[in-house]
């Protein structure tokens, strides 16, 4: 299967575990490709505050793979544009996560999962699994390993 995993990342962790994620599903036997969202203007990046630069494109995949970073208790902005610019996904398996510092999930995580579940279930997406991804200190491995393990099992 040929999967994009297209993400956004603003001070690296959530670039850093798609590395780690694109290694182990590779390993399974798929072609993943990391495709970045980026912007130009200010950053951290704020509601109206910046411009989508690079939009990457989900047709040529045949599942895909969205990440970003929780911010302000909600789905960081960034995320947000790219999913009310993204084509159909129509019939197309989808995998999404998020990563986030405070350990308690629902401060910000589900809250942003469902953002992006809702956004790409409107799309005609089908969403097959998501993760939330912590990055606190005391977590962080656990969470990354459990969170790339799930991820890979669903391809
Ligand atoms: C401006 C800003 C706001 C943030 N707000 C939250 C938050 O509300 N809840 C949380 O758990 N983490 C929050 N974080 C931490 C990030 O979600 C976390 O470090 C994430 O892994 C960053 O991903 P990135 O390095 O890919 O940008 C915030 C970080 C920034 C820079």
């Amino acid at each position: 299967m040929n999967i994009g995993l297209i993400i956004y990342s603003h001070t690296g962790n959530t670039r850093s575990f798609a590395g780690m994620l694109q290694e182990k599903i590779t390993t399974a036997g798929h072609a993943v490709s990391i495709e970045e969202i980026t912007i130009t203007g200010h950053a951290p990046a704020q509601p109206g505050k910046f411009e989508l630069d690079h939009v990457p494109d989900p047709a040529g995949y045949d599942a895909v793979i969205l990440g970003a970073p929780v911010q302000a208790f909600t789905l960081n902005p960034v995320m947000k544009a790219y999913l009310e610019k993204l084509p159909s996904l129509s019939g197309k398996k989808t995998a999404l996560f998020v990563t986030k510092r405070l350990p308690m999930l629902w401060i910000g995580g589900t809250g942003a999962i469902r953002i992006m579940k809702t956004a790409c279930e409107e799309k005609g997406a089908n969403v097959v699994g998501t993760e939330i991804v912590v990055w606190s200190e005391k977590k962080r491995e656990q969470s990354i390993e459990q969170g790339a393990k799930n991820l890979t099992a669903l391809f």
